[in-house]
């Protein structure tokens, strides 16, 4: 089918909750996909932060083939070989001890949260619910990751929303530290802020947090959805900061590409969820797992963390050399492959031009460009992608 056709098709029996570029991608290699009509594009959104391995990762696609055919789905009621595979890994190379498998960010942050209310009716002393959030952050569209998201514009429409929560401002240690009260049983923030605009903890920050959870006695949940998996350089974000989350989750690149979602808990805390009190019908299924095992080990063996720390530092400093030049550049920031540029007006524009000149970039709060290559990109791709945006700029 041509792509008018399967545009208009879309249109007519797809629910319309995305704005949509005008293209249908049918196939990808590493950091390439096509669309139908045939016309190659550099892909430097990766699915947002999913494709980490890049397209159809070899190993991936051998372990989905195999377990294909062995076996594709069964009930949590079995053990799965897979799934315990997986769980290993996971516990093995983070500070977790065991881990809750799902289906996607939205639903591993329910799962941290649920869990941290159990503990905290379990653990803490009188009646705990609350947890705080940042201003800016971003959890997933359900209805409690929807409230526990600190920005107004997800909420409108949905109202009433769930009660306890309270947002702080993000990088604001002595914001937190006020707002934890007799009801407070968990701080719950991305190490490096994803869709609220590429921001990173400022020095110290998340530090500062590990100690004032401590000094409270609750729980430090990371939301490592975007940029666990290797994304800033290291295979979780809180390992640059010398500290450890007591939960963490990760969806999106976990399983090179199948959806799946993963809660990472720590020995003492995961004892408060018993048989039946969580449950999903596909997590941790055989499918996903396989995948997941396969790209868990190909980001570990493969120099992939070495790429990321090395070609983002690289793009940054090319991004840094762009700022000198164009005055409309507010900032440039940003760890490993997720950065951004702040414009001091709206990016949709630029991101359509780029997608016209073969290049997938993304646009998030209306006015940061944000870059999310696989981890396997090049210098090469990155001037590629440098030199076509100073075209765009260069034509404001
Ligand atoms: C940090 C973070 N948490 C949670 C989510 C929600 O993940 P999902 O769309 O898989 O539910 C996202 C998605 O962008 C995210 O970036």
């Amino acid at each position: 089918m041509d792509s008018q056709t399967l545009m208009m098709l879309s249109e007519k029996y797809v629910a319309n909750t995305y704005a949509r570029y005008p293209i249908v991608l049918v196939r990808g290699k590493g950091t390439r996909v096509w669309d139908v009509d045939g016309k190659e594009y550099l892909d430097f959104v990766a699915g947002l932060a999913v494709c980490n391995l890049g397209h159809c990762h070899p190993r991936v696609v051998k372990a989905l083939q195999n377990q294909a055919e062995k076996l594709i789905h069964v009930s949590n009621f079995y053990y799965i070989e897979p799934q315990i595979q997986l769980a290993s890994l996971l516990c093995k190379h983070s500070f977790a001890d065991k881990v809750f498998f799902c289906n996607s960010g939205a639903e591993a942050n329910e799962g941290a949260m649920k869990l941290a209310r159990k503990y905290a009716k379990e653990k803490m002393e009188g009646d705990r619910y609350e947890i705080i959030t940042m201003e800016g952050s971003f959890h997933g569209r359900t209805f409690a990751t929807l409230t526990a998201t600190g920005q107004e514009k997800f909420h409108k429409g949905y109202s009433p929303l769930m009660p306890g929560f309270k947002y702080v401002p993000f990088n604001d240690p002595e914001a937190v530290r006020k707002a934890v009260d007799t009801k407070t049983c968990a701080v719950m923030l991305e190490p490096v802020q994803g869709e609220g605009g590429v921001n990173c903890p400022s020095e110290g920050y998340l530090k500062g947090l590990r100690e004032i959870c401590d000094e409270k006695g609750i729980l430090l949940i990371f939301d490592e959805v975007q940029v666990g998996m290797g994304r800033t350089g290291k295979l979780f974000a809180y390992e640059h900061e010398g500290i450890e989350p007591d939960l963490l989750t990760l969806a999106k690149s976990l399983a090179g590409g199948v959806p799946i979602g993963a809660l990472l808990i720590k020995k003492g805390i995961a004892e408060s969820f018993r048989p039946g009190d969580h449950a999903s019908t596909f997590g941790g299924n055989p499918l996903a797992t396989a995948a997941g095992v396969a790209a868990l080990s190909a980001i570990l063996e493969e120099g992939m963390l070495e790429n990321c720390e090395k070609v983002g530092s690289y793009f940054l400093s090319r991004l840094e050399e762009m700022k000198k030049k164009f005055a409309f550049i507010k900032e440039v920031r940003g760890k490993g492959l997720i950065l951004g540029i702040e414009l001091k007006m709206e990016g949709g524009s630029i991101v359509k031009e780029m997608l016209q000149r073969g290049i997938l970039i993304n646009c998030t709060m209306g006015n940061v460009l944000r870059f999310l290559p696989p981890l396997i990109v090049t210098r090469e791709e990155v001037d590629q992608v440098v030199e076509t945006l100073e075209e765009v700029f260069n034509k404001i």
